[in-house]
């Protein structure tokens, strides 16, 4: 375990140097690993287990063929490595339980009905467990509980994993029953391909989570590009223009120094003119968004985004109003601008 310094408040990480993937395989090596769906992180976590050599077998309902067809195309086996939910969750003692939230809250009573004496119950987000009133996932007391969530689409944690760098997880252990039960989430982390592993609780990892998602990182960050973009086209700028000043030099310029070096050294790294007016603008914009946050925040606590989200997804129609809801901002003006600007670059030109 590493003692880190972050900004002056010290805490304890797992790296893979001090966890190596041998100490894993030794911890596992008795471990029948299922991975429950395979929607967006089943996938990930269960082919970066494979390679990394661990036999994972798949648990998803056959009657929805797409997840299940993908996993074959992916290469594992009906009746091999391949199961429908209840049958993987008998023969695994990891059950890795990543269906979508509302899948877990509806596929639970088969899970837990299968579950056997020392099993570890495995979840890549604290939601199912927190909002129990909610969800009614409550495990029994003869399981450990534990949770690994990577900090990025299941896409990425393949994606890094395949580049060989690995994506940052928080773990967090909620059942103690066998003693083993931190040592089992460790491994597992470092199994699924982290690069290093921090310390959470399952209730700071949801609430952290769901404030993420809906603020800065997806909510939020779509908000203001959309309020910036239209207030130049009202003020007579043409579509490539707005475009260009509010996501292209974002995504293919700025945020790639911020990612690299730092906020301050991104914005060491502009003209003159554009720091003055960020650095007297920053606060502005702190104050406008600050209420915004505390009001997400506060509801995310009080459980009206997990209701929100259990009821909407759990509607049969779901996905059908997903994509009508994606495909009307597919549609708009500005991301269509979005998707002349993208295949102009010379990367996309040259195809
Ligand atoms: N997406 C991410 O990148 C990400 C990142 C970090 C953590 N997580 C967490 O990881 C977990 C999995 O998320 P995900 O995004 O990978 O989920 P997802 O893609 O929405 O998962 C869909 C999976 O759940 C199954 N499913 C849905 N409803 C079901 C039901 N009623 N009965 C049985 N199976 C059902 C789907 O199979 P069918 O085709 O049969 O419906 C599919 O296998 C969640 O706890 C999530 O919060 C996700």
């Amino acid at each position: 375990m590493a003692k880190i310094d972050f900004g002056g408040v010290v805490e304890e990480v797992i790296t893979s140097d001090e966890f190596p993937l041998s100490k894993a395989k030794e911890i596992l090596k008795n471990e029948k690993i299922a991975v429950l769906g395979y929607g967006v992180q089943g996938p990930g976590q269960a082919m970066n287990l494979r390679d990394n050599g661990f036999p994972v077998i798949i648990g998803q309902r056959k009657e929805e063929p797409a997840y299940w067809n993908k996993a074959i195309k992916d290469g594992f086996e009906p009746e091999k490595t391949l199961f429908p939910i209840e049958e993987a969750v008998k023969r695994g003692t990891m059950i890795l339980y990543l269906l979508s939230d509302a899948g877990q809250m509806a596929a639970w009573p088969t899970v837990k009905a299968n579950l056997k004496e020392g099993d570890a119950l495995y979840f890549s987000h604290g939601f199912s467990i927190v909002y129990k009133d909610q969800t009614k996932v409550v495990p029994p007391k003869n399981v450990d509980v534990i949770l690994v969530a990577p900090k990025g689409s299941g896409r990425s944690v393949r994606a890094n994993f395949l580049d060989g760098s690995g994506i940052n997880s928080s773990y967090a252990v909620f059942q103690d029953y066998t003693g083993r039960a931190k040592e089992r989430a460790l491994a597992l982390g470092i199994a699924i391909g982290s690069g290093y592993l921090f310390p959470t609780t399952f209730e700071k990892e949801v609430h952290s989570d769901l404030t993420g998602e809906r603020g800065v990182l997806m909510g939020c960050l779509a908000g203001v590009m959309e309020a910036q973009y239209d207030l130049l086209r009202r003020r007579g700028h043409s579509p490539s223009e707005a475009f260009n000043e509010t996501v292209e030099e974002l995504t293919q310029s700025l945020i790639r120094l911020v990612a690299e070096n730092g906020m301050d050294w991104m914005y060491a790294n502009c003209s003159t003119t554009a720091q003055r007016g960020a650095l007297d603008w920053k606060g502005k914009f702190k104050e406008a968004v600050s209420p915004v946050f505390e009001e997400l925040y506060d509801r995310v606590v009080r459980g009206e985004e997990t209701r929100i989200v259990l009821e909407a997804n759990s509607a049969p129609d779901y996905r059908e109003r997903l994509e009508k809801e994606l495909d009307e901002m597919r549609n708009s003006e500005m991301w269509k601008a979005g998707a002349a600007v993208r295949a102009l670059r010379p990367e996309n030109r040259q195809k």
